[in-house]
């Protein structure tokens, strides 16, 4: 079987591993892949978000199934490509990944569905004296979230009535995230834990993850500016998981799919619930329309059945509705990122100690290229992911530390913390995330 993984990250290079481990005689390509991803997959040098020519790959090279990797992706449209061409692909349409490149749109269905959220309000700048009547009704304990697609960075949680008055302005007057701040959602502050629950579905029937929790803050305790992600923990120690999966699939996932579907735009792919333990119930703060990065990193290493196999079912419409099966084990992935990372991240450094990690530790490339003197050198922000799978978390934790120690290049900044204390809501006001 052929599979096309679209994208360059760590996420992707787990997908590629994920699929290539599936069934023997895989061969997976990748666009465009990274320095860590050769091994594994032959690498496509063509743009992720070019939907045209990734449907043309597949068809000259005979591709049994697209998986797209980056929301970018999704959003310009590659599965809406791939439809057109009848080429099986695993991932939304554009359409249907609005869910996550319109947080208006997000909001608008989960009040349709039923599906428990914080209060908001959206509109754009025509809208901002209601805006700000919201913001003074809610004391300033807010979000306040550009609407469109803004590298993660679209979120401003705060604490005072001046604070979210400056985001709103920030985001509606001053375009400070461009095109996607042309509206804005307003929402009320929620805290707990956050938990991420993933479903893999074919329009119709959801088949849940292995649960996650990712660090999103820079440094250690939460501090710092919010990143991508630092690190990944799957499962996290405090939630029932066989319940709690089957509670987030009935009220969250389900209706969701069920929305999206009735709405005429189904969605096919990884849905990516991000949710917050609140004291009052599980609330959803965001859907996302593709795997996780670093969640995939830690969830696919524990999942009990063959990844390719689920991902084909839900791009043919058998997905067996359930829980997936998964390990009884637990993971615990670590990012390395390159000094300036998440505002500036310096490239060119060469990494050394890959070569030297345990066999039975994972290490997921991001940021990484192969240079044509035969180094490996940074080229991204993230630059690598180290995972550790045990029965234990804490014995996954060490695992993954001790490896990625041996990882070495200028500026490597790693948090200390991943795995050892849980991510609360307690954010700093006025912090951006
Ligand atoms: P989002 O992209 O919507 O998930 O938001 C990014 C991060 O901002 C989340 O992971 C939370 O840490 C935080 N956040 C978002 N919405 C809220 C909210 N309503 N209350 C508290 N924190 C939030
Ligand atoms: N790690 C957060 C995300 O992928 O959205």
């Amino acid at each position: 079987m052929n599979v096309f993984i679209v994208g360059s990250g760590g996420r992707e290079h787990a997908l590629a591993w994920a699929c290539a481990r599936s069934d023997d005689g895989v061969q997976v390509l990748i666009a465009p892949g990274n320095g860590g991803t050769r091994g594994i997959a032959e690498s496509v040098a063509v743009n992720p978000v070019d939907a045209d020519a990734i449907a043309s790959i597949a068809r000259a090279r005979r591709v049994d199934l697209v998986v797209i990797g980056p929301d970018a992706a999704a959003a310009a449209g590659v599965a809406d490509a791939c439809n057109a061409g009848g080429i099986p692909v695993f991932g939304p349409t554009a359409a249907a990944a609005r869910v996550e490149s319109s947080k208006e749109f997000a909001k608008s269905l989960m009040d349709e569905a039923h599906i428990r959220t914080a209060r908001w309000r959206s509109g754009g700048v025509e809208d901002i004296v209601s805006l700000q009547a919201f913001i003074e009704e809610l004391d300033g304990r807010c979000a306040v979230k550009a609407d469109g697609l803004a590298l993660g960075k679209g979120v401003t949680v705060c604490g005072s009535v001046s604070g979210a008055r400056r985001a709103l302005e920030a985001c509606l007057l001053h375009r400070r995230f461009g095109e996607a701040g042309r509206r804005v959602v307003v929402e009320e502050l929620l805290q707990g834990p956050e938990v991420s629950v993933l479903g893999v579905t074919d329009g119709q029937r959801v088949r849940v993850l292995p649960p996650a929790r990712d660090y999103k803050r820079a440094h250690d305790g939460d501090a710092g500016a919010n990143t991508g992600g630092m690190g990944a923990i799957a499962p996290p120690p405090d939630i029932d998981v066989e319940r709690f999966c089957a509670d987030v699939s009935r009220d969250v996932l389900q209706p969701c799919v069920d929305a999206l579907r009735s709405r005429g735009t189904p969605f096919v792919g990884c849905l990516y619930a991000g949710l917050m333990l609140t004291s009052s119930g599980v609330r959803v703060l965001e859907f996302n329309a593709r795997f996780g990065d670093p969640e995939a990193q830690v969830i696919l290493p524990l999942l009990d059945e063959p990844a390719l196999t689920l991902f084909a079912s839900a791009a043919n419409g058998s997905v067996q509705a359930g829980v997936a099966r998964r390990r009884e084990a637990a993971a615990v992935g670590i990012v390395a990122a390159a000094e300036g990372y998440p505002e500036q991240p310096r490239t060119g450094d060469v990494i050394t100690g890959v070569e030297s990690l345990d066999p039975d530790v994972l290490c997921f490339q991001a940021g990484t290229a192969l240079h044509a003197d035969g180094t490996l050198r940074t080229s991204g922000g993230r630059v690598l992911c180290v995972v550790g799978v045990a029965g234990e978390l804490e014995e996954a934790r060490l695992r993954a530390y001790d490896n990625i120690h041996r990882v070495r290049f200028d500026g490597m900044h790693v948090r200390g913390d991943i795995g050892r204390v849980h991510v609360t809501a307690s954010v700093p006001a006025g912090a951006v995330s």
